[in-house]
Order: C-alpha cells, then structure tokens, then sequence
C-alpha cells in the first residue's frame, strides 16, 4: 500500500488531526467551566468543533463490538500456546548471562534477589531504608509526590516475612523481597483506593487485595504503598491539585505523565524497580515514555480486573511499569492468566514467556512501520530516536514493513468517544464528580455527557471494522510488531499557576496520545521502551505493538531494545533515591 506521506513529502501531513485549542489554568479554566454549564449551547459548540460529532456520517453495517476480544480466534489468528512454550520464571534462571549489565544504573529485581541471596542484605534493611527515602520524597521541596501513601507497619509485616524466607533458605522466587507500588486505581488490603479524587472511597479501606496484588504477594513481593495519579485517569500530565502534582524524576519542572504518573516517577527516581498501572488512552505508556522506563499495555482481558477501580472497563487494562525488561517480564508473568473471578480473562491463550531471551537475531520477525504517520511528531530527536532504533533492529537480522493502517482518524474519535461515554457514565455514581473534582475533570465530564447511545454504538462498529482490519495486517500481511513513537512529544513543562486549580491543555493531550489510543481500542497489546533523549535531557519512548495475546513478543523486543540502547541510560537529575541495598 503507498504511504501518502512519502508522495507528498510533507512535514505536515496529518494523519490523525492535532487539536489546536487554547490553554488554560487557574481563573481561565474556571470561567471556562462556568462559562461551559451556562452558556446555551456553548457545549454543543466545543463537542461539534473537537471533532466528537463526526462519526456520525460515516454509514458502518458492521455490528457492534463492545469487548474488545478477538472472537473468534480462528478468524483472527490467535492460537492455543503449546506446552512446550509455556515458559516460566525459570526462563530467568536459566538464562543469568543474557540478563546483561545494560540497566547497572538502576537497581533491578534481580539486584535485590541477589542481595538477598548473598546475605548482603535483608528485605528488612532494605525496606527500612526504603520508608526513609519515601518520606524524603514526600517532604523535599517541591515533592516528588510519587508514592503518595504507604503504611510502615505493613511494609515491615511483608518485608519480616521476606526476611524470614530468606533466613531460612527458601525464598519464594525471583520476586521475594522486591518492592512494588502501585497505582491508586486498584485494592490494596489496608490502602483506600482514592483514584486521584478527594473523595472516592474516603475512609473506605480494602479488606481484600485485587487478584493481581494477591499473585504478587504469592510471590513474595512487597507492597510498599500507593502511586499518584491524574485524577480518574482524565489525563495525561499528572497534574493533580487534589492530590498533589507529580513531578518527572529527570526534571523537576515537567510532568511525569498520566495517568499512571507516580508509578512511573516512583520507578524512573529509585523508588522500586516495578509498579502497576493502568492503561485506558496511553495511561501505561505515555508516563513510561516521559520517565525513562518500560511499560507493558496488555491484551484486554489478559490481566484479571478484580479488585480493579475501572471507569473505563472496555478500553483500559492494567499492566506492569519498570526499570528494566527483565523486571517487566518477571512482574508481566507473575500476574498474567486466567482468573475464575473474572470470566473476561477465560479467553485467553496460556501466558507464556518463549522467546524472551531469543534477542540475537531477529530475522523471524515482520516490523511494520508506518512512515507519514510516524513522522508527525513535534520533537525531532523523537524522529531521530525512531531512525537510529530501525537501523539497528535491520541490523539484526528485522524486516522493516511499510504499511499502512486504515482509518486512524475515525478510530481516533471513536476511542474518545468510547472512553469518555464509559467515564463519564460511571462517574455519575459519584454525585462529588460536579463540585469536588479538578476544574479539568469537571470540564471533561460536562462536554463528554452531550455523546448519544447512537455516537457510541457507531464507535463500536467502527471498532468490529478496525479490529478485522488489524487482524489483516498480522495473519494476512504477517506483520508481528508495529513501531511508532511512543509520543509525539516529550514530557510537557509544568506552569506553576497550574498547580492550584489544574489546566486544560488539549494540544498537550492530542500530541501525547497520538500513537497510542487505537491500540487500547483494538484491545492489542503494546509496550513502551525507553530509546533515549532529547536535547532537554528528557527521555523518549518508542512504542512496539503486537496482536492480541503475543505479549512474548513485546517482551522480547523490550529486551532487544535494553541491548540496542546500551549504556546511554541515565539516572535522572532531579530526583534520585535508588541507594536502596546497603554498600
Ligand atoms: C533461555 O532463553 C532462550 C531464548 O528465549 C530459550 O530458548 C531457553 O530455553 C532459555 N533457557 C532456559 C533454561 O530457560
Ligand atoms: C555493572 O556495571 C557497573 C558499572 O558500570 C559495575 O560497577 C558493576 O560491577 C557491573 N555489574 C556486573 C554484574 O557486571
Ligand atoms: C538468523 O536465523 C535465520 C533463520 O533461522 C538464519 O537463516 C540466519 O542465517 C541467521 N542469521 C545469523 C546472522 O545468524
Ligand atoms: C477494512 O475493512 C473494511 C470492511 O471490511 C474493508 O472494506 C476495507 O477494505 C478494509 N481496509 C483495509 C485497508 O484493509
């Protein structure tokens, strides 16, 4: 298929439309929402001029598709997972010396598995030293504002038990001892699960922990508390005036990302080699992208969504976020797979890890590129990084596809419409939602109320259409991964008069989720990889997609990527806590 943009050369050639709107904060954004509730058909206005309206002429016969989950899997290509490729955390065991020196900077779970194993420290040493340096993160000036909440005593609780397991010589496996946070979005026993808000489930505490916190624990892994987050994951900055704004580790005065920003900052500062997130419109991997870090978006239904706070149940998923890939592939396997309480994930083929070291020549693998569309970026180290990462996987052995994916426009609405109908509908369990969120939210939830069934239903169509579409592109043209940017821009600055009653910034957002909202709506899998910076210092991600379910190929081009990035990982300027196992 020609790619458009080769024909015409342009720079400006777009693709997907970049928003252009105003920005605004403090009184600005006030009046705006004022202005939004009682000016006769002011709303209509803004829904109609954002483009939202515009599914409504296209004539689509498909039915509607709301989960989703490529049903059935013959038609799209997705096979049962042989027994022999079911491959376990012993993958990691047996493969010591492809886990290679390239994240020395940072400490990995292995780092802390081996200091543990050697008796050059104890889970209990660590962890101690670890509520030292939350509290610092908290307190400095201004806070990192990453981990947000952590309770001492149940950090010693696990961390006592760790200790103990070692002590005895019968530690629970790699994961035993390795500090996890995780996003404010999902049950933690002893932990509220805020959201971002000021007030869902104030004064409720879990009783119980989600699935995916039950599998880690098994494990052995600790739980050191909550991350930060934009609030009701509405966005993509990490700018939070309810629960306090996050700052990006490598710069004190940019964002982290959103909406899993402080499972990002927690990770990129030193923090912990791995957090959870959740990813609806980019959430995983946009923050990943603006760290320095990796983040895995997984198939839908893939992870167990129990004990999940979901708005958004058909687009978003949760998935593991971390220093290095091994650490994303240990935390990926231990929580993948079937879970009786959630019928959702009964579809899925065996997780498996095949492959995942298999990193010296790529010639098995189909990388689709599409070339206008990856052009329209808005920093050119971004571009730069993307070139210089295509020229080494040739290198080894890759063959660069070009292709073309149809329809990424209409896609692009039909996702927003899709999410914002879903938050919007659930938030309104929430009579606070229209007093007591951010400005910004409550801007969002106002114009995503004036979506009709018919918009959303349209969306679905499009949605069967655009998964059937993908579908060629892996089992007909045989692509396995699709290279993008994992953004269009690196981490935005933040304005100080944001921080007390939040912004509006919808250019921001567009250049943020530019690559990565069709993948949440097809329900695909994708990773984020770090591929190193821009002129600021600020670190770009590069984005790999694959077909539902073949998240052992995203982790083994995550490894491949570690190795072509080399040693040009940093630690961060700003913030740096990771001294974390004693000398
Ligand atoms: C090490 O990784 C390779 C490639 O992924 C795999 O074929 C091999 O079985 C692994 N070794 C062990 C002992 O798991
Ligand atoms: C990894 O690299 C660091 C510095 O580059 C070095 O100090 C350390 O010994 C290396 N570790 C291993 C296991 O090679
Ligand atoms: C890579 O693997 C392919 C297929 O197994 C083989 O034909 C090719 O020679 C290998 N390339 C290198 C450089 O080893
Ligand atoms: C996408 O699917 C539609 C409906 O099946 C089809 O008409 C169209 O040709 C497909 N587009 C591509 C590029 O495959």
């Amino acid at each position: 298929m020609s790619s458009p943009g080769e024909q015409s050369g342009s720079e400006t050639l777009e693709i997907t439309k970049r928003l252009v709107a105003p920005y605004l904060s403090g009184w600005s954004l006030r009046i705006y929402l004022f202005l939004l509730k009682y000016v006769p058909g002011l709303l209509s206005f803004v829904f109609w001029n954002t483009g939202l309206t515009s599914l409504r002429k296209l004539k689509l016969e498909e039915c509607p598709t709301n989960l989703p989950l490529p049903i059935p899997k013959e038609y799209f290509g997705i096979k049962e997972t042989k027994v022999d490729e079911v491959k376990g955390l012993e993958i990691f065991e047996g493969n010591k010396s492809a886990q290679k020196n390239y994240s020395s900077e940072f400490l990995c779970a292995n780092d802390f598995h081996e200091a543990y194993l050697t008796k050059k420290a104890t889970p209990l040493q660590v962890c101690e030293i670890l509520i030292g340096k939350i509290e610092e993160s908290l307190l400095c000036n201004p806070p990192l504002n990453a981990i947000i909440k952590y309770e001492r005593e149940d950090i010693i609780e696990q961390a006592t038990a760790s200790t103990n397991r070692y002590a005895d010589n019968r530690p629970l496996g790699p994961l035993d001892g390795v500090p996890i946070a995780v996003k404010d979005e999902m049950d933690v026993k002893g932990y509220e699960t805020n959201v971002g808000t000021s007030f869902i489930n104030r004064g409720v505490i879990a009783k119980t922990d989600a699935t995916l916190i039950e599998r880690l624990k098994k494990q052995g892994a600790i739980i050191i508390g909550k991350t930060s987050m934009h609030e009701l994951g509405l966005g993509i900055s990490g700018n939070n005036p309810n629960v306090g704004t996050c700052r990006n580790p490598h710069n004190i005065n940019h964002y982290p990302g959103g909406s899993s920003g402080g499972s990002a900052a927690a990770i990129a500062s030193g923090l912990c080699p791995i957090a959870l997130g959740c990813d609806g419109g980019g959430s995983i991997r946009i923050p990943s992208a603006f760290c320095g870090i990796y983040g895995l978006k997984t198939t839908w239904g893939r992870f167990s969504t129990k004990g999940e706070f979901s708005l958004d149940p058909t687009v978003a998923v949760s998935g593991p976020m971390s220093v290095s890939a091994d650490d994303l592939a240990l935390a990926y396997y231990a929580m993948a797979g079937k879970d009786d309480e959630d019928p959702n994930t009964y579809y899925q083929p065996l997780p498996t890890l095949s492959g995942l070291y298999n990193t010296e020549n790529l010639s098995d693998l189909r990388i689709g590129i599409y070339k206008a569309w990856n052009k329209q970026v808005c920093n050119p180290a971004i571009t730069q990084a993307l070139n210089d990462f295509i020229e080494k996987l040739k290198s080894l052995g890759a063959n660069i596809i070009e292709i073309d994916i149809p329809d990424l426009e209409e896609v692009r609405i039909a996702h927003v419409i899709t999410i914002c109908s879903e938050i919007s509908t659930s938030g309104k369990r929430y009579k606070e939602i229209f007093f007591k969120c951010n400005y910004d939210s409550r801007c969002n939830v106002e114009l995503f109320s004036l979506a009709t069934a018919s918009d959303y239903i349209i969306a679905q169509q499009l949605r069967t259409r655009f998964m059937r579409n993908l579908s060629d592109l892996f089992n007909k043209q045989k692509i396995d991964l699709i290279l993008t940017p994992s953004t269009a821009i690196t981490a935005p600055k933040i304005y100080p008069k944001s921080l007390k009653y939040g912004e509006a910034d919808l250019e921001t957002v567009s250049d943020a989720m530019r690559f990565v909202n069709f993948v949440n709506f097809a329900g695909i899998p994708a990773v984020s990889v770090p591929a190193g910076y821009d002129d600021k210092q600020l670190p770009i991600g590069l984005q790999f997609v694959a077909k539902w379910f073949d998240e052992a190929t995203l982790l083994r081009i995550a490894k491949v990527s570690e190795e072509i990035l080399g040693n040009k990982r940093k630690r961060p300027n700003d913030f740096w806590f990771g001294d974390l196992i004693p000398k």
